[in-house]
């Protein structure tokens, strides 16, 4: 299953989905603002997630409204059901500074989330997976590292699957990684594997409030 965000586009030049974001294509609206460190309430969380934002590596080094809708959805989806993301493996796509990932990662720390985007982003992201995992390493882990829920890999949309990303993620997570209208490619290609559908499960009131921000939230569900 994939849970992925739309988010309004304001402009009508097209997007290679496959092949990278055109600067005129960029989502309206950042919630945050260049080089800064800001903590997030997510529910479910006894403290709050920790996020470094840079706007210096691109659109993904900030945070975007689509990315806090799907991490408040995944939170809210969480509370009603203990078993939705216990030992799943989740693969987020265009990950950014890796909010919804690491969200998911501390609300379920049996699940193995895989938070990726292109290589400019990782070291961003591993700093928050840093800031909000604290790691030991000792005799007991044979010197290894402990284990982190949540991994960084880098993943170019149109290149070959790394390895060491799951070929089979039990759930495929993306926000804003599509902005247009014009992005009919991109529908017509998830629309020969995927059949999709608004989500009508969040919080009472949630949806007619993204709905107003011109944000979509679909599950997206394989059919072959
Ligand atoms: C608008 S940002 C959204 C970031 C984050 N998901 C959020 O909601 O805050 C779009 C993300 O897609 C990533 N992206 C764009 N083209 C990509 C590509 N070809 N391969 C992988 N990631 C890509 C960008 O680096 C960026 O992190």
């Amino acid at each position: 299953m994939l849970e992925m965000l739309h988010s309004r586009g304001s402009s009508t030049s097209s997007l290679n989905f496959l092949g990278g974001i055109s600067e005129d294509a960029l989502p309206s609206r950042p919630s945050t603002t260049p080089e800064s460190e800001i903590k997030i309430h997510v529910d479910g969380l006894d403290v709050p997630l920790k996020l470094a934002v840079d706007a210096g590596p691109g659109c993904g080094g900030i945070t975007w409204p689509s990315g806090e809708v799907l991490t408040k959805y995944m939170a809210w989806r969480h509370s009603n059901d203990v078993n939705y993301l216990k030992n799943r493996t989740v693969l987020e796509l265009g990950s950014g500074t890796g909010l919804v990932g690491l969200a998911v990662g501390l609300l379920e720390p049996s699940a193995k989330v895989y938070i990726t985007d292109q290589k400019v982003l990782l070291d961003l992201m591993q700093r928050n997976v840093d800031l909000n995992f604290h790691q030991h390493v000792g005799p007991e882990t044979n010197g290894e590292s402990s284990a982190c829920p949540v991994q960084v890999a880098e993943l170019d949309w149109g290149g070959e699957l790394p390895s060491g990303i799951p070929q089979e993620p039990d759930l495929i997570l993306a926000a804003d990684c599509v902005y247009f209208e014009a992005d009919a490619r991109f529908f017509k290609m998830l629309a020969k594997h995927f059949s999709s559908s608004q989500v009508d499960d969040d919080r009472p009131g949630e949806r007619e409030k993204y709905e107003r921000e011109g944000v979509k939230l679909l599950r997206l569900v394989r059919t072959k």
